[in-house]
C-alpha cells in the first residue's frame, strides 16, 4: 500500500489555497496594477544574498520518453545499478536475502519502501566530510510495508492483515522493516557498493529507544508506562521524506504514524481535550488506521501492546502513546550508538519532511515543513539561537538549535503576499481557556499543533509533500501533490480558477497537483512575511477532459502529482512523482529543471476546457516549462513511486529510491542482475531499492 489513503481530519473553515488562487485569478486588475510582484523581486536582487538568479545551468541531455516498461529508463549515456534493495544484509555474517519470507533478521537488513535519503561524505577518521565524493553514509527512510501479495511476501510467510493474534516473529520483521537505514557506501572505480560489515551500518526501527527533547519533554501528555517521566519512547514509524542539518545529522519525519494504532470507544474515559486532539489526528474512537496490523495482539510485552491505546477503567499505561509519535527525529549517523532525538519544538503533525535553509552566520536556523494530509498546513521553525559556523562540526548541535525556537504556520493571502503566524501560548488566540483543548503551555500547543494552527487561521493546502530551498537565492518550493476530492468553499468561486475544474467523475479539485514557491521578505529565511506564486501546474500534455495545461507542458515533461522535490547544490530542481492520473501513459518519473525566481512569469494563456474561456493570467504563475528547461530524466518500473534523491558533492553520482515497484501485482523489478535498466524477471518478488545513477563518461549528472 504505497499509496496511502488520503486523510482529511481538518474540520476547520480556514481559507483554502484554492480560494486564494481563485481570487487572484479573477482580480487580475489588482495583480497587474500592483506591479509590486516584479518590483519586489528587482529590489530583492539588490539586497539578496549573492547570486539572485535561480538558474543552475544548461541541461545537457535529451528528455526521456514516457514509459510503461518494467524497468528504469534514463537518457542516453547514463547507467543505473541497484545498490540497496529491501532485505539486503548490512552486518557481517548475515546471509544474502532469499526473498521468500523465511528470514528473521530484519534489524540487520534493508527495510521496506525506501523513501527520503541523504548522502553524508565520510572522512577517513569517521567524521562528516561534506566534500567527500567516493565514500559516505547513506541515510534513508523505510516508509511502510509492501507485502500484501498472494502466496506470501519477502518478510514472512503469513499475512500482515490478520485480525487475530499475530505471531511475534512476523511482527518483529514488520516493525524492523520500518524506520531508517544508515549504511556505508563506497565507490570502487566506477562501481558503488554497500560495505556490508561497516561499523557505521545501523537500522533504526519501530523498536529503537528515543529521547523526547524540547518543550514537550517531561509533559504529562507524553508520560507512558515505558517512560513515566515523559522523556523517552520507542521507535519511529512511517518515515516519509527527510532532511538534514547544517551540522551533518539526519532528520527523519513521522507521517502516517496514526494509522498503526487501535483505539476502541473510550470517549467517556478521556477528557474533552484528549478526545478533540486524538480526533484531529485521525484517531477517533473505535478506529484502526490503514497501517494497523494487530501488532498489539502479541501478548506480554508493552513494546507490542502499546499499539492499543484504548483507555480503560483500570487505566491503560499507554493511553498517551500516540502523543510520542508525529515528530521530527534527529539521528547522528556518525555514532551508531547514539540515541535518536524526537525534536518536539518542530511540532507534531503528519510530517512529510524538514528542509533547512542554508545556514548563515548570525541568523537563526530555519526549517520548512509540510503536513501531508488533505487540507493541512505548511510550517516553519525558527531557532532561538543564531547560527555559529563553528557548530558545523558538532553533531550535538541539535540540542542548541532544535529544542528552542518558534514554530510558525503559513497563511497565504490572495494578493500574493503571505505571513507566518507564531504558534505560542497566550498569543494569536491560543489561550489557556480555549475549549475543548486549552493551549495552556507550549507543550500543549506543540502536542496539539493542528488544533493550534486551526485557531490562528492557517491556509488549508492540497496535501503538502516535499519542500526544497534554492541554495542560490533561498526561495522555497513545496509540492502540493493533489487533492482529488471536492474542496470545501469552492462555491464561493466564480469558476475562473484554473485548478478547480471537474474531472469525468464529477470531482472537483487539484487533480494533477502543483508546486508552490515563495520568497521571504528580504530573502531572510526567518522573515515573517513573503511573496508567493505557483511555480508549475501538473497536467497532461494531451487534451484530457478537464485537464488545464497552465504551465505549457509538452510530451517531454508532462507530469502529475509531484511529490519528491530536491535542489542539488548547482541550483537544479528535481521533481519526483507519485501519480495515478497519467498512469495509463507512463510509470512514475523524475524531472529536472532550472526554476527561475518568484514572479518571473510573463503571463500565460489559460484555456479552461470546461469554461471554454481563454485569457492571459498574471505573474502568479511561474515561467513556462520550456523557459524552465523542464525535462524528464528518468521513468521508473511498473507500480513504483519515485521518491528520495541525493547526490555526491561532485554531482557525478545520483542516488534515487524506487518505492513499491510491482505494487498492484504486476511487475517484478528489480532484475536479479542488479542492472536497474533491465526489466524484472518473471517469478521474482519485486523489492523497493536504492539505485545509483552515473554517467558513462564520468561527467556531472544532467549537464
Ligand atoms: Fe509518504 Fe506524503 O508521502
Ligand atoms: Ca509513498
Ligand atoms: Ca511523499
Ligand atoms: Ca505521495
Amino acid at each position: 500500500m504505497g499509496h496511502h489513503p488520503v486523510e482529511d481530519h481538518n474540520p476547520s473553515n480556514n481559507p483554502h489555497i484554492a480560494e486564494m488562487l481563485g481570487h487572484r485569478t479573477t482580480r487580475r486588475g489588482f495583480i497587474a496594477g500592483g506591479a509590486s510582484t516584479t518590483g519586489a523581486v528587482a529590489t530583492l536582487a539588490l539586497v539578496g544574498c549573492g547570486d539572485d538568479n535561480g538558474s543552475g545551468g544548461t541541461l545537457g541531455f535529451d528528455a526521456v520518453p514516457k514509459s510503461l516498461e518494467d524497468r528504469v529508463t534514463l537518457p542516453a549515456g547514463y547507467s543505473a545499478a541497484v545498490l540497496y534493495a529491501m532485505g539486503d544484509p548490512i552486518a557481517a555474517g548475515v546471509a544474502a536475502f532469499t526473498n521468500d519470507g523465511t528470514q528473521s533478521d530484519f534489524d540487520k537488513r534493508a527495510g521496506d519502501q525506501h523513501d527520503g535519503m541523504t548522502f553524508f561524505g565520510l572522512s577517513d577518521d569517521g567524521t562528516w566530510d561534506p566534500g567527500r565524493a567516493d565514500r559516505g553514509l547513506l541515510c534513508m527512510n523505510h516508509e511502510q510495508l509492501d507485502v500484501e501479495r498472494d502466496g506470501g511476501n519477502g518478510l514472512h510467510q503469513g499475512t500482515t492483515r490478520s485480525p487475530d493474534a499475530r505471531a511475534r516473529a512476523e511482527v518483529d520483521n514488520e516493525m524492523n522493516a520500518h524506520g531508517v537505514s544508515v549504511i556505508e557506501v563506497r565507490r570502487n572505480g566506477s562501481v558503488w557498493e554497500v560495505v556490508q560489515d561497516s561499523p557505521f551500518n545501523r537500522r533504526i526501527t519501530g523498536f529503537t529507544p528515543m529521547e523526547i527533547t524540547g518543550p514537550v519533554r517531561g509533559s504529562d501528555l507524553v508520560k507512558t508506562g515505558y517512560s513515566p517521566n515523559g522523556t523517552r519512547t520507542r521507535g519511529t514509524l512511517n518515515n516519509c521524506a527527510n532532511g538534514y542539518t547544517p551540522w551533518g545529522t539526519y532528520l527523519t519525519c513521522e507521517e502516517n504514524w496514526f494509522s498503526y494504532f487501535r483505539r476502541n470507544d473510550d470517549v467517556a474515559l478521556r477528557s474533552d481535550a484528549d478526545n478533540a486532539n486524538l480526533a484531529r489526528y485521525g484517531i477517533g474512537p473505535d478506529s484502526t488506521g490503514f497501517s494497523y496490523r494487530s501488532w498489539d495482539t502479541v501478548p506480554g510485552d508493552s513494546v507490542y501492546t502499546r499499539f492499543d491505546i484504548t483507555e480503560t477503567v483500570a487505566g491503560n499505561a499507554f493511553a498517551n502513546e500516540t502523543n510520542t509519535f508525529g515528530w521530527i527525529v534527529e539521528i547522528n549517523p556518525f555514532d551508531p550508538g547514539s540515541t535518536p532525538n524526537k525534536r518536539t519544538a518542530l511540532g507534531r503533525f503528519g510530517h512529510e519532511g524538514a528542509w533547512a535553509a542554508p545556514a548563515i552566520a548570525g541568523e537563526p536556523v530555519v526549517l520548512y515543513m509540510g503536513d501531508d494530509s488533505r487540507g493541512e498546513y505548511i510550517y516553519k521553525f525558527v531557532s532561538a539561537e543564531n547560527w555559529d559556523p563553528a557548530d558545523a562540526t558538532d553533531p550535538g548541535a541539535g540540542d542548541k538549535y532544535l529544542d528552542d525556537g518558534t514554530l510558525y504556520v503559513c497563511r497565504f493571502n490572495e494578493d500574493g503576499t503571505g505571513v507566518w503566524v507564531a504558534l505560542e501560548p497566550g498569543s494569536n488566540g491560543l489561550d489557556a481557556g480555549t475549549t475543548p483543548y486549552p493551549f495552556d503551555s507550549l507543550a500543549a500547543v506543540l502536542v496539539g499543533t493542528r488544533l493550534a494552527a486551526d485557531v490562528v487561521g492557517a491556509t488549508r493546502m492540497d496535501r503538502p509533500e516535499w519542500g526544497a530551498v534554492n541554495p542560490r537565492n533561498r526561495e522555497v518550493y513545496m509540492t502540493l501533490t493533489n487533492n482529488n476530492d471536492s474542496v470545501r468553499s469552492l462555491d464561493a468561486l466564480d469558476g475562473a480558477n484554473p485548478r478547480t475544474y471537474e474531472d469525468e467523475n464529477g470531482r472537483t479539485g487539484n487533480v494533477n497537483g502543483h508546486i508552490i514557491r515563495w520568497r521571504e521578505n528580504g530573502s531572510r529565511s526567518a522573515a515573517t512575511g513573503f511573496r508567493w506564486d505557483i511555480f508549475a501546474f501538473g497536467a497532461s500534455a494531451t487534451a484530457d477532459a478537464g485537464s488545464v495545461n497552465i504551465s505549457g507542458l509538452d510530451d517531454d515533461n508532462d507530469f502529475a502529482s509531484p511529490d519528491g522535490l530536491w535542489f542539488d547544490d548547482r541550483g537544479l530542481l528535481w521533481i519526483q512523482t507519485d501519480d495515478s492520473s497519467l498512469s495509463d501513459r507512463t510509470n512514475n518519473q523524475m524531472l529536472v529543471c532550472n526554476p527561475g525566481v518568484v514572479g518571473d512569469g510573463e503571463g500565460i494563456a489559460i484555456t479552461s476546457t470546461l469554461e471554454g474561456q481563454s485569457e492571459t493570467q498574471g505573474t502568479f504563475v511561474g515561467r513556462s516549462a520550456a523557459d524552465n528547461q523542464l525535462r524528464r530524466f528518468l521513468v521508473g518500473p511498473i507500480g513504483c513511486e519515485i521518491t528520495g534523491i541525493t547526490a555526491t558533492p561532485d554531482n557525478r553520482t545520483l542516488f534515487v529510491n524506487i518505492q513499491h515497484p510491482g505494487e498492484n501485482g504486476e511487475g517484478t523489478w528489480p532484475n536479479p542482475s542488479r542492472d536497474a535498466t533491465q526489466a524484472g524477471q518473471a517469478g521474482v518478488l519485486p523489492r523497493s531499492a536504492t539505485i545509483v545513477i552515473t554517467r558513462d563518461d564520468g561527467g556531472e549528472i544532467a549537464f
